[in-house]
């Protein structure tokens, strides 16, 4: 048989769903079998919202990298996921890389990474188109550019196109050859593309790699969208082993140069890395891979057979230099309505709530008396707290009192004067926050050992003035 047989893939999907295991997640996209990890080709089309996305078929472990493709109207009922583009020739034989999704003459088409290493381990990077055929599968069509420029190592990847007066580019993730991260740009000229150079930033000397990167524009603003590998850690940002962010500003494509803000994160969870922007309507929609490379012994499901997810869409916008982030409202067809429970009391410092396997909880305290408020989920014995401390203005997400996978805290800066607006999604093990109406945002996995639904407790240091709000229980994706 051959390594990577489409319709054997496909079918051995299509037997194992819906999932079964009872950390498998319902509102967010994961696979039966394998390790998924960046979302790529992020498009629509046909009316239809595409999405591609890594996968190794074949193994919980970073190989084998093929696509993944999805297709949905409104992000609940998906088509069932398929193989859509894996290794095939010397030039991709290691992997068909992340990369971005377009649509060109009425065809949906990719332009993605391919690997190879040759006997000695040495890598070649290639960036080369492809078309979405609809047979489910992508066809492969010319390689752009064949290697890296001088001055450049191999560490090259991840193209992403964008349009500048009718003519288009992509950004590529790129490493100097003194081992830091950049961005190249690439311009469609009517002999091919043609590399512009580095987009200067005044990030000269920051990580060793930039992964993903995306140029997006926000009304008159650009926003670069970059994962810096390397940077330390510091107090309140940087914590993860990789980090996903952005700097806003302006670009001039005639100096390659970008005036911008400081390097914000788009994500303040454990498990968040290498996301997808693309646009639709006037939206840019957003969706992370929920994972983490390097940290294998965080994601026990791996021991089951599959190991990641995607995060659920969230919608971008820009407001004073710092990106906000809201889940789709498409997200809100999930809510099953019968299941409402609103929360409501005053001048407590204690509200319970219990949660159904999926759900999703809204809660706005205006903090009266309170110095600290902990929301905890609770599964018997284990829990996962985020504790806010308003003097400090800093948000803590604990999830040290879990038995299994990644533990550890998350800290970071989180203004709240008088109230602390909290949404939360809290799937099986995928669980995304979002703070202050989607100031900041967090995605993190937990692994109940026990087989028990998580309770929510708000306690508080001293009494609230206020905590209202509503819980609902979500149904989950359908697969079709
Ligand atoms: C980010 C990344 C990309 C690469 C892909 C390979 O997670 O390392 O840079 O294209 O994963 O799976």
């Amino acid at each position: 048989m051959e390594k990577f047989d489409k319709q054997a893939i496909d079918e051995k999907v299509r037997g194992a769903m819906p999932f079964e295991h009872r950390w498998h997640n319902r509102f967010h996209l994961e696979m039966p079998f394998g390790l998924i990890n960046d979302p790529n080709g992020l498009a629509y089309y046909n009316g239809e919202y595409h999405i591609f996305y890594q996968w190794n078929p074949l193994g919980c472990v970073h190989k084998n990298k093929c696509w993944a493709h999805v297709r949905t109207r409104d992000f609940v009922t998906y088509s069932m996921p398929e193989l859509a583009l894996w290794p095939t020739d010397v030039h991709d034989k290691d992997g068909c890389y992340s990369g971005c999704g377009l649509v060109e003459n009425g065809q949906l088409r990719v332009l993605y990474t391919c690997n190879s290493k040759d006997e000695q381990g040495v890598r070649t990077a290639a960036q080369r188109f492809g078309t979405w055929m609809e047979n489910g599968s992508v066809r492969k069509d010319a390689i752009i550019v064949p290697g890296n420029p001088e001055g450049f190592t191999a560490h090259f990847r991840d193209p992403n196109i964008f349009y500048h007066h009718g003519v288009r580019y992509f950004v590529l993730g790129a490493q100097r050859e003194n081992e830091t991260g950049t961005v190249l740009v690439y311009r469609e000229e009517a002999d091919g593309w043609k590399l512009l150079g580095e987009l200067k930033t005044e990030y000269s000397d920051f990580g060793y790699m930039w992964e993903c990167p995306g140029l997006l524009k926000f009304g008159s603003h650009d926003v670069l969208l970059f994962c810096p590998q390397g940077l330390e850690a510091q107090e309140y940002q940087y914590q993860n082993v990789y980090q996903s962010g952005y700097i806003a500003g302006h670009v001039s494509l005639d100096s390659m140069e970008m005036i911008h803000g400081k390097f914000q994160e788009l994500d303040r969870g454990f498990d968040f890395y290498a996301p997808q922007v693309f646009q639709h309507e006037g939206r840019q929609i957003l969706l992370g891979w929920m994972g983490m490379p390097d940290r294998d012994d965080d994601y026990p499901s791996a021991e089951k057979g599959w190991v990641f997810s995607l995060t659920m869409p969230r919608v971008l916008t820009l407001r004073q230099g710092h990106i906000f982030s809201r889940p789709a409202k498409e997200m809100q067809e999930l809510r099953i309505q019968e299941s409402a429970v609103d929360i409501e009391a005053q001048e407590t410092d204690c509200v319970r709530a219990d949660l159904a396997g999926g759900a999703e909880v809204l809660l706005h305290v205006t903090l009266g008396k309170a110095q600290t408020v902990d929301l905890t989920l609770g599964y018997g014995m284990e829990k996962t707290v985020l504790h806010y401390d308003r003097k400090q203005q800093v948000m803590t997400i604990d999830r040290t009192g879990m038995n299994l996978g990644g533990k550890g805290k998350r800290r970071f800066k989180l203004y709240a004067d008088q109230t602390l607006s909290i949404q939360l999604f809290i799937d099986r093990t995928a669980i995304e926050a979002f703070f202050q109406n989607g100031e900041e945002a967090a995605s993190f996995f937990v692994f109940p050992e026990k087989n028990i639904l998580p309770e929510l407790v708000v306690t508080s240091d001293a009494a609230m003035e206020e905590i209202s709000g509503r819980v609902w229980e979500l149904a989950a994706f359908r697969f079709r």
